[in-house]
C-alpha cells in the first residue's frame, strides 16, 4: 500500500497497519476479530455526561481538547478495537459557516431550510483552514490511542442534504423528496455542494491521523434503487474517489439498505456496514462472497436479557464468517440509555469467540 500521508501517522509508521481493526477491514486474518460500536461515545456513558455538562453538542465538537477526551473515553472503558471520533456529521456544515444548532433529544436544526436554486447556489465553500480544530483533535486522540486506530467519518451527500433541506429532522423526509421529484437539477447541484464538503473533512481527519474512514448515509434507505442510482450515487462515488489516494480502509453504512447494498459498495467502499434488515450472510451472498462486512447486532438486543443478547452476538459472529473479514459492530447507533457494562461484556464476549483460522 502506498499513502499520501504523513511519515509519522499511525498507519504509515505502523502503530495501526497491523491492528485487528485494520487487518479486517483490508481482508487479512486476525487473531481476534474486531468490535466497536456506533455511537460508542455519548450519553450511554456518565463520564461522557459529566464532561459534556453546561456545553453544547457541537461547542463541545470544536474544543479540541474535549472533544479528544470524549473520544477516548469508550476505548478506555470497553477495551473495543477502534476510536470513533466525536464529532457529528454537521460539523463541517458550521465549519462553512451555515447556521446550525444541535438540539437535544430533536437532533441538527438548521438556521434556515435550503430549498430553492438560490438556496443552494449562496452555500458557502467549506474553506479547509476552518478545520484546525478538527485535525488538533484527532492529533491528541491518535497520541493516546497509539496502536488502536481512530476512525473517522462523515455525513453522505444525501444523509447531511436531507438535514439542509428538511431544515429539522423528519424521518420521512417530504421536502427531500419533492425536490428530488421536481427540481432534480437543484438537488443535484446541493449533493455536488455536499459531496465537497465531506470530502474535506474526511481528508482532514485522515491527514491529521485516522486510520479509516466511514460514509454516513443513515437515511438513504428511503431511496429506491433507480433513484440512488441516478441521483444519489455519483455523489457518493465522488467521495469516494476524493479519498482514495489516501489509501485509508472506507466504510458504507447505511440504514435500510438491504436492496442498495450493491449499490454502497459500487460507489467505492471497501468495506460495506450492515444494518438490521438482513442478516450477514445473506449480505455476503448478495455481494459476492469477497467483500469485508461490518455489524450487524440490532441495538435493541442491548436491554435484552443477558442469554438473549449472548446467543444473538454469537450469531452474528457466525455468520460473519462468511465474509472474508468481519468488523463486529451494531446494525445502528448505541442507544442512549443502554447499561454500559452491557457493551463491556458484549465485547469480552466477541473478543472470546475465535475467528476462523485463514492462511495469509
Ligand atoms: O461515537 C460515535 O459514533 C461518534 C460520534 C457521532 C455523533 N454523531 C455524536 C453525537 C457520530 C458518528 C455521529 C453521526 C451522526 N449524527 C449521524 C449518522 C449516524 C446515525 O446515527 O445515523 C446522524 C444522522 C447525526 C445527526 C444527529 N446528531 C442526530 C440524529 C443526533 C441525535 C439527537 C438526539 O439528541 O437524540 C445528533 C446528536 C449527537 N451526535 C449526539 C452525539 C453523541 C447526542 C448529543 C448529546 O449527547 O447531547
Amino acid at each position: 500500500m502506498t499513502f499520501q500521508l504523513p511519515d509519522n501517522h499511525p498507519l504509515v509508521a505502523g502503530n495501526t497497519a497491523d491492528s485487528a481493526l485494520i487487518r479486517a477491514y483490508t481482508g487479512r486474518p486476525v487473531t481476534r476479530r474486531p468490535v466497536w460500536f456506533m455511537r460508542q461515545a455519548g450519553r450511554s456513558l456518565p463520564e461522557y455526561r459529566k464532561v459534556r455538562e453546561g456545553i453544547s453538542m457541537l461547542d463541545s465538537c470544536l474544543k479540541p481538547e474535549l472533544a479528544a477526551e470524549i473520544t477516548c473515553q469508550p476505548v478506555r472503558r470497553h477495551d473495543v478495537d477502534a476510536g470513533i471520533f466525536f464529532s457529528d456529521i454537521v460539523v463541517p456544515l458550521k465549519l462553512a459557516g451555515i447556521e446550525v444548532e444541535i438540539v437535544p433529544g430533536v437532533g441538527p436544526v438548521m438556521g434556515k431550510a435550503i430549498r430553492t436554486a438560490a438556496d443552494v447556489a449562496a452555500l458557502p465553500e467549506l474553506d479547509p483552514a476552518a478545520l484546525a480544530p478538527i485535525r488538533e483533535a484527532v492529533g491528541i486522540v491518535v497520541a493516546e490511542l497509539g496502536d488502536t486506530p481512530l476512525i473517522g467519518f462523515a455525513g453522505a451527500p444525501f444523509t447531511l442534504a436531507s438535514y439542509l433541506v428538511e431544515g429539522r429532522p423528519n424521518r420521512e423526509l417530504p421536502a427531500t423528496r419533492a425536490m428530488l421529484a421536481a427540481d432534480p437539477h437543484t438537488f443535484n447541484q446541493l449533493l455536488a455542494w455536499v459531496a465537497r464538503l465531506t470530502t474535506t473533512f474526511l481528508r482532514a481527519q485522515a491527514e491529521a491521523g485516522a486510520s479509516a474512514l466511514q460514509l454516513f448515509d443513515s437515511w438513504v434507505g428511503r431511496l429506491s434503487v433507480a433513484e440512488y442510482e441516478t441521483a444519489v450515487q455519483p455523489h457518493s462515488t465522488a467521495v469516494f474517489a476524493g479519498i482514495a489516494d489516501l489509501g485509508v480502509p472506507r466504510v458504507h453504512f447505511g440504514t435500510a439498505t438491504k436492496d442498495l447494498l450493491p449499490n454502497l459498495l459500487a460507489a467505492g467502499a471497501d468495506v460495506v456496514g450492515v444494518a438490521t434488515d438482513i442478516t450477514l450472510s445473506q449480505a455476503s451472498a448478495l455481494l459476492g462472497g469477497n467483500v469485508v462486512l461490518q455489524g450487524n447486532l440490532d441495538p435493541a438486543m442491548l436491554s435484552a436479557k443477558w442469554s438473549e443478547l449472548a446467543c444473538e452476538v454469537r450469531q452474528v459472529c457466525a455468520q460473519g464468517e462468511a465474509a472474508p473479514g468481519h468488523v463486529f459492530n451494531l446494525g445502528h447507533g448505541v442507544p442512549p440509555d443502554t447499561d454500559p457494562e452491557v457493551l463491556t461484556r458484549v465485547v469480552e464476549l466477541v473478543h472470546s469467540i475465535p475467528p476462523k483460522a485463514v492462511k495469509e
